[in-house]
């Protein structure tokens, strides 16, 4: 079945609407008059079931996890259980205040503790901090951390680089070159870190060296005994990028692998809902060497009491306004106990399934540049599209209209022409099958087609160079822009 996604073009309600105006706004108890708004309203004349059918519209304007598989890699767009998302609408959650008396917040401050704990478990680290609002703003603290640590040893000046695979994220190489290092990339050879490579790279210089493992590439890095032991040689610190935990939770962990610090995106590895810049939840994990650095507050239980302790010398300081994101941190807590210890382990080993029956499917399809056997997540190559005058981009758009999701493209960079596909646990067979057929239409539709899709999305193919460049960061009407009629 192909989706059909509503239109900017199709009649819109406020268009038909007869327009109601000289209400004034009504006033709310508690706000002064000097802050009312003074206007008229211009209400349209709408009946429930227009109002209705406006919004499920403009619902269907948009593409989520709720409307079909979302298979971009390293993204985890997993499935947000709707039984998580009420417990995080409930009363008692959405009224806490991040300010009020720590002895009225005893049950958030427990359930941060609690969540800490089960992270622990699952890093394979001893401390936990739930602070980092995102992925990207883990990795930053996680190397702030790393410098308070060299300067705490008079090593500071010496320890100026940060050591990074090709296949690294790009918030790595940011996060590193904002916390003030300099970087220098990695070679990889069959999709892992070159360890010669990096030996040879090693030295007095090394501060850091940042990994992910699975890497980006769906791989597994094999060799990380060695490449622990070969950065910690020179005296260096290595990081674990954990946005990818979706592989390994349960199985192995950051610590067992000799990692000294970790950030994890609760926002993909425990299915709370991200994307589109929406909230996130990082979490910083530490080891024994820099756990002393990990942000304050930290949350200690005394007795049967919950605190929030400030009293941390060696501290990086406060890195978020108030102690974690609650909502997700609650959605995540309650998805890590809907699972159990053991229904992680099987998170891991089924999302490692999902991607090797896919690869092994969409692999008849385009080149695998690394056929091994893979992670969380695989590369395809859409190299083979050039020689019909197109690109990646030509059949991610296709894919559109078939009503799933495209898989991340141009990513990793050291593949040409990348696609990368991640279909997580949440996906059933079905959906990996329905998946490959659509794919498998896709890829041999005509290149006209194929050129010149999406055909049948809200929006069609955009500039996506200016999109970046010059982005509309706040509401406009552009029907009426178009010379269409204007909303109220
Ligand atoms: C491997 C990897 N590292 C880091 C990040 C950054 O996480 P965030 O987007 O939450 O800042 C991502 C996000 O896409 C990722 O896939």
């Amino acid at each position: 079945m192909t989706y059909r996604q509503a239109r900017w073009e199709e009649p819109d309600i406020w268009d038909l609407a007869p327009i109601r105006t000289g209400d004034s706004p009504p006033a709310i108890p508690g706000i002064p008059e000097k802050l009312r708004r003074k206007e008229h309203i211009r209400w349209p004349e709408l009946s429930e079931q227009e109002v209705m059918r406006h919004y499920t519209r403009l619902s269907q304007m948009n593409f989520g996890v709720d409307s079909g598989s979302y298979p971009l890699g390293s993204c985890t767009m997993k499935y947000n259980p709707k039984v998580s998302e009420m417990l995080a609408r409930r009363k008692h959650a959405v009224e806490l205040h991040p300010y009020q008396p720590e002895s009225t917040a005893q049950g958030a401050l427990e359930l941060f503790w609690r969540l800490e704990r089960i992270l622990t478990k699952v890093t394979g680290m001893p401390e936990v901090s739930l602070q980092a609002a995102a992925g990207a703003h883990g990795e930053y603290a996680s190397l702030l951390m790393v410098r308070a640590y060299f300067r705490d040893r008079g090593e500071a000046e010496k320890r100026t680089e940060v050591l990074l695979p090709d296949t690294a994220h790009g918030t790595n190489p940011a996060s590193a070159a904002m916390a003030g290092y300099t970087t220098r990339e990695i070679p990889s050879r069959d999709g892992c870190v070159d360890l010669p490579a990096l030996k040879a790279a090693v030295s007095e210089k090394t501060a850091c060296f940042m990994l992910t493992n699975p890497n980006t590439a769906g791989l597994f890095e094999s060799e990380i005994l060695d490449i622990a032991e070969t950065v910690h040689g020179v005296g260096g610190m290595l990081y674990y990028d954990g946005a990818n935990l979706n592989a390994i939770m349960g199985i192995t962990s950051p610590g067992r692998m000799g990692f000294d610090v970790a950030h994890l995106n609760l926002h993909k590895t425990f299915a709370t809902p991200h994307g589109g810049g929406g909230p996130g939840a990082g979490v910083l994990a530490a080891g024994e060497t820099l756990a002393p650095y990990l942000p304050v507050p930290r949350i200690v239980k005394q007795g049967r009491k919950y605190h929030l302790d400030y009293d941390r010398p060696k501290s990086i300081g406060k890195i978020k306004t108030a102690y974690g994101n609650f909502g997700l941190d609650l959605r995540a807590y309650a998805f890590a106990l809907t699972h159990g210890e053991e229904g992680l382990k099987h998170v891991a080993r089924r999302s490692v399934l999902n991607s090797n029956y896919t690869a092994l499917h969409l692999g008849k399809f385009l080149p695998r540049p690394f056929r091994t056997l893979v992670k969380h997540e695989f590369v395809l190559s859409g190299s083979p599209l050039k020689e019909l005058g197109l690109r990646t981009a030509d059949l991610a758009k296709r894919l559109l209209d078939e009503g799933v999701h495209a898989p991340t493209e141009y990513f990793p960079s050291i593949v040409d022409e990348a696609l990368m596909v991640e279909l997580p646990e949440t996906e059933s067979k079905r959906e990996l099958d329905h998946y490959i057929a659509a794919f498998e239409r896709a890829i041999h539709d005509t290149p006209e087609n194929l050129r010149s899709a999406p055909h049948a999305t809200s929006v069609r193919r955009v500039d996506e160079v200016r999109a970046a460049r010059q982005p509309l960061l706040t509401w406009r009407d552009l029907r009426a822009a178009a010379g269409k009629a204007q909303t109220p």
